[in-house]
Order: structure tokens, then C-alpha cells, then sequence
């Protein structure tokens, strides 16, 4: 409008003071025009980025609460690619593109108007333009779409890949599979290739054309413009004004289509992490809060089978006393950590049932259970953070003496108290590393600064040498009186804690018996030919 009279009323009459009056009126139109859209895109943004951290906090809440199963089911890295990638997109889409989809449908709808009013075919032209434009994009953004969503995925497939097999590096290179998992990567990778070179080629048959159709538009303004010119019905302004508005509208126009097309694309994403927020925690809370007990934990006839469809628990029944000590042997792959991680509630048994006191585990309150149980893995998570922190484990209730006197059971205080830091030494992978050992006995110390009532073992001295087992051995006998203890480990050196030694073959029980057993079976199970056999 604003050019159309600086054209008309200023150049045409050769009024230069109405001409300069307008040019300033259009630039202070234009800052306001600024000053409006940057308020506006503060406060959206503000708000978007606020709902979306709310998203990522419940999803990673949410993802926190899963039972072990959950895990078992989805890959980390698709988890990580969610809470980041999907919760990005959104606030993308609040922020950016919503602002963009009403700022563009307000901008195309107001300059039809004031064309409407100077020429009805030219606006005809306008319109039809608009019309083709919008839906190029549109189909564009629905081609590539889905091509994009696979890339993101691949790319979460490939995180996967990278950081299973570096997590697990150990495992693969005492395997030699290092030819293995490269061939894995490089098969994913070269997937990922193939859908980059897709997108690029719909990128160059989409990505120029709606500049084509403006630029026939605007050829055929110039063409029926210049006529009504000469007929009369138009003026210069006006025709100036109309190819103005063509040119201001290229840009919400290449917009509105997209953002038309990444509608469905946000909601996607929301429903993804909504999904995964939604998602029941797997092994529901249970309701039951436990002050002190006993310590008496039964198994009864469980049974426990993998994802896997490996059935690794074969009807299991144990009845550990009240401040009992069983050691259970086996042979690898017997099912004794899967009978621990199910004692511990991390699996619910697929049959039969566990209890703690008398009460089955998934009806005890997960905070009262983690007190009242402290179950230390085969290969314990060591954080990223000081030894104190991975003792404590942010818990308050647990405190510096807890802290020291745990760490002097676990055989662990001296090697600390030697580190430049002591106990606020970082460790893992951005700090000290820590042998096999010592992560274990970090890990035991993290379970006895708990003052737990009953304690799972698995395997607590297999990496250490022979003096520090010993050592370890006879201060855990001080620590565990008066506590419960189930322990798995083929050392003949723990049949001095023992009260009882259970012997699991194939997911059941096969002998169970006095610790002076566990000397005979232990060596039984290193030469296979005798271990197994009655
Ligand atoms: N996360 C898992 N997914 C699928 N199978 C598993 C998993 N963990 C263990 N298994 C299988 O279950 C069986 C018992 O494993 P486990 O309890 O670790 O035995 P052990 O501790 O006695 O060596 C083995 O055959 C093992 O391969
Ligand atoms: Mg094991």
C-alpha cells in the first residue's frame, strides 16, 4: 500500500516531499514490523522451550521408572534420540514454525485483500500462484519427510551400534569380533548413505521449483499489468505494488508449505515421547512400605524367561533365614545373576513369586525395597563422578562415616585415601580409571553404606588377587552379621561365611548342602566333564 502511493502520489507527480513522507512512513512501518515479531518470538520461544523441557523431564522420568525388561526391549540409543531428537523438533515446531504458519497465513491474507482491491486479475494470477506454490511445498515436505525420519532413525541405529559395541569393547575384542562389528556398522552405515543420497535427489527436483512458478507469475503480471496500464485501469504504483507483494510473499510461501507438510511431522514426535512418558512402569509400583524386617527372603517355583526366549530360570525354590548366608555355584549361563536380579525386583519372575518377609517384592515400595535390599552386579556402573558420590549415590541419609567405614570393608579406603583427592577423586571415564576390582569394591561399599538387611552378591571377589580376597572375605563376615546375605561366587574362600552352599545347573536347583560342599562342587565346576554330570 505504503509503495504503491510512494510510486502513485510521490514519483508520478514528481512530488518529492510526498515521495520521502512515505519512504519514511514504510521504514517506520518496517521497524515496528521488526520490534513486533521480535517481542512476539521472545515470549513463544520462551514458552515453547519451557513445555518442552517439562517433556524431556517427565520422558526421562518416565524412561527412569521402566523395569530392567524395558531395556532389555529398546535400544539406548533410539531412548536418547527421543528425549533429544524428538523433543527438539517440537519445540521447533512451537517456537519457529507456529509463529511462522500465523505470521505467513496473516501476511498472504492481507496482501490478497489489498490486491483484490486494486486489480481482480492480477490477483486471480496472485492467488492461483499462491495456490501452486503452497502445494509444491507441501508435497515436498511430504516426500522428504519420511526419508528424513528414517535418516534420524538410522542415525539412532548407528548411536546404537557405536556405543554398544565401545561399551562392550571387552567383551568384543576377547572375542576377536572386531571383523564382526565392523561389518555390522559399516551395513547400517552404508544404509544411512543410501537415504542421504535419497533426500538429496528430492531435495533437486522440489527445492527450486516454487521460485519457478513465482517467476512465471510475475512474468504474467508484468505482462497483463503493463496492458492495463496502457488501457487505463492501472497504475504504475500499482503494478509496482502487486510484483512488491509477489516478492514479499516468495518467502511465507516456501514456508506455509513446509510447515503445513511438518505438522504431522511434530505431532509424530509428540506422540513419540508421549508414548514413551505414557508408558505404565513395568514392574508397578507396589504399595507396601517396609520399616525393619527380618531379613527372610523366599523364592517360590520361579521361572524366568528372556526376550531372548532363553528360559533361564527352571522353577526356583529358595528359603533363605533370616541372617542366613547361601553361596550359590554353577556353571556360567546356570542362571545364578538372573536369580539374583529377580530376587533383587529388577525382574518380575515370569511364574512363581518372591518374598521379602513374607511380602511378594513387586508389592513392597520401590524406595523401601532399595533400603531394605543392596544388590551389587557382576560388573557394577561406575559414574562419571567422584568416589564419594559413587558410595553414596546422592543418597542423604548416607553419610561420611557410612561412606569410610563401608569403603574399609570393601578394601578400598587405602587405595582412595592414596589417590591426590581422596574420596572426591573423579573416576571413570572422564577421571581416574579404576581396575575390575576396584570397581567391585566400589560397588560393595555403595552397597554397604546402605546399612542394607539383606545383601546380593554377584561374584564379589572374581577380580581380585589373592591377599585382597582374603582380606575382603573376612572383613565382609563382620559386615554381613546379623544380615541376610545370598552371594553368587565358585570361591572356595567364601565357604568360610557360608551357612549354606546352593548348587544351580540349567535354571535349577541341583544339590544344595553344607558350605564344606561348596570345595568340592567349586572344582567340580572348573573341569565341565565332572561338573556336570550327578
Ligand atoms: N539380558 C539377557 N538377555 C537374554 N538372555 C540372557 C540375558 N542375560 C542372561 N541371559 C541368558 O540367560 C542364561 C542365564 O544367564 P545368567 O543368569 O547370567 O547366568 P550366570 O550368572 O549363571 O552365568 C544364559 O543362557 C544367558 O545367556
Ligand atoms: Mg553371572
Amino acid at each position: 500500500m505504503l509503495i504503491r502511493n510512494a510510486v502513485d502520489k510521490g514519483l508520478a507527480s514528481r512530488n518529492l516531499d510526498v515521495a520521502v513522507y512515505y519512504s519514511v512512513l514504510i521504514v517506520v512501518v518496517a521497524v515496528l514490523n521488526g520490534l513486533f515479531s521480535f517481542a512476539g518470538r521472545i515470549l513463544l520461544v520462551a514458552a515453547s522451550q519451557h513445555a518442552v523441557y517439562r517433556l524431556r523431564v517427565e520422558a526421562f522420568d518416565s524412561i527412569l521408572r521402566q523395569g530392567l525388561e524395558f531395556f532389555n526391549k529398546t535400544m539406548t540409543g533410539q531412548l536418547i534420540s527421543r528425549i533429544t531428537n524428538d523433543a527438539e523438533r517440537i519445540t521447533g515446531f512451537l517456537s519457529f514454525r507456529l509463529r511462522m504458519l500465523v505470521y505467513s497465513a496473516f501476511l498472504i491474507a492481507v496482501s490478497l485483500y489489498y490486491m483484490a482491491r486494486m486489480n481482480m486479475l492480477l490477483t486471480l494470477i496472485a492467488s492461483l500462484t499462491i495456490l501452486a506454490a503452497v502445494s509444491i511445498n507441501y508435497a515436498y515436505a511430504r516426500r522428504i519427510r519420511p526419508v528424513y525420519d528414517r535418516i534420524r532413525h538410522q542415525t539412532g541405529v548407528l548411536a546404537s551400534i557405536a556405543s554398544g559395541t565401545l561399551a562392550g569393547i571387552r567383551t568384543v575384542k576377547a572375542l576377536t569380533a572386531e571383523e564382526y562389528a565392523y561389518q555390522n556398522f559399516d551395513e547400517e552405515n552404508a544404509k544411512l548413505f543410501g537415504l542421504s543420497v535419497r533426500a538429496s535427489r528430492i531435495n533437486a527436483v522440489y527445492g527450486n521449483s516454487p521460485f519457478l512458478v513465482i517467476g512465471m507469475a510475475m512474468s504474467a503480471m508484468l505482462y497483463y499489468g503493463g496492458r492495463a496500464i496502457l488501457h487505463g485501469t492501472l497504475t504504475v504504483g500499482e503494478l509496482v505494488a502487486f510484483l512488491t507483494y509477489m516478492l514479499t510473499l516468495m518467502w511465507p510461501l516456501r514456508a506455509l508449505g513446509f510447515i503445513l507438510g511438518d505438522v504431522q511431522r511434530s505431532l509424530a514426535a509428540a506422540t513419540r515421547l508421549f508414548e514413551i512418558i505414557d508408558a505404565a512402569p513395568q514392574p508397578a509400583e507396589g504399595e507396601v512400605e517396609l520399616g525393619d524386617i527380618r531379613g527372610e527372603v523366599e523364592a517360590r517355583d520361579v521361572w524366568f524367561t528372556y526376550d531372548t526366549g532363553k528360559t533361564a530360570l527352571r522353577g526356583v525354590s529358595l528359603h533363605v533365614r533370616p541372617g542366613e548366608k547361601v553361596v550359590i555355584i554353577g556353571p556360567p549361563g546356570s542362571g545364578k545373576s538372573t536369580l539374583l536380579k529377580v530376587i533383587a525386583g529388577l525382574y518380575r519372575p515370569e511364574r512363581g513369586e518372591v518374598l521379602i518377609d513374607g511380602i511378594p517384592v513387586e508389592k513392597i515400595k520401590r524406595s523401601s525395597l532399595r533400603r531394605i535390599i543392596a544388590y551389587v552386579p557382576q560388573e557394577p556402573f561406575i559414574f562419571d563422578r567422584s568416589i564419594r558420590d559413587n558410595i553414596a549415590l546422592w543418597d542423604p541419609r548416607v553419610s561420611e562415616e557410612d561412606i569410610v567405614r563401608a569403603a574399609k570393608i570393601a578394601r578400598i579406603h587405602d587405595t582412595i585415601t592414596r589417590l591426590p583427592k581422596g574420596y572426591d577423586t573423579i573416576v571413570g571415564e572422564r577421571g581416574v580409571t579404576l581396575s575390575g576390582g576396584q570397581r567391585q569394591r566400589i560397588a560393595i561399599a555403595r552397597a554397604l553404606a546402605r546399612n542394607p538387611r539383606i545383601l546380593l552378591l554377584d561374584d564379589p571377589v572374581s577380580n581380585l588377587d589373592a591377599e585382597t580376597e582374603e582380606a575382603l572375605v573376612r572383613d565382609l563376615r563382620e559386615a554381613l552379621r546379623g544380615r541376610t546375605a545370598i552371594i553368587v561366587s565358585q570361591r572356595p574362600s567364601l565357604a568360610r561365611i557360608a551357612d549354606r552352599v546352593v548348587y544351580l545347573v540349567d535354571g535349577k536347583i541341583e544339590w544344595e548342602g553344607p558350605p564344606s560342599g561348596l570345595l568340592e562342587k567349586a572344582v567340580n565346576i572348573k573341569e565341565p566333564g565332572r561338573g556336570r554330570s550327578r
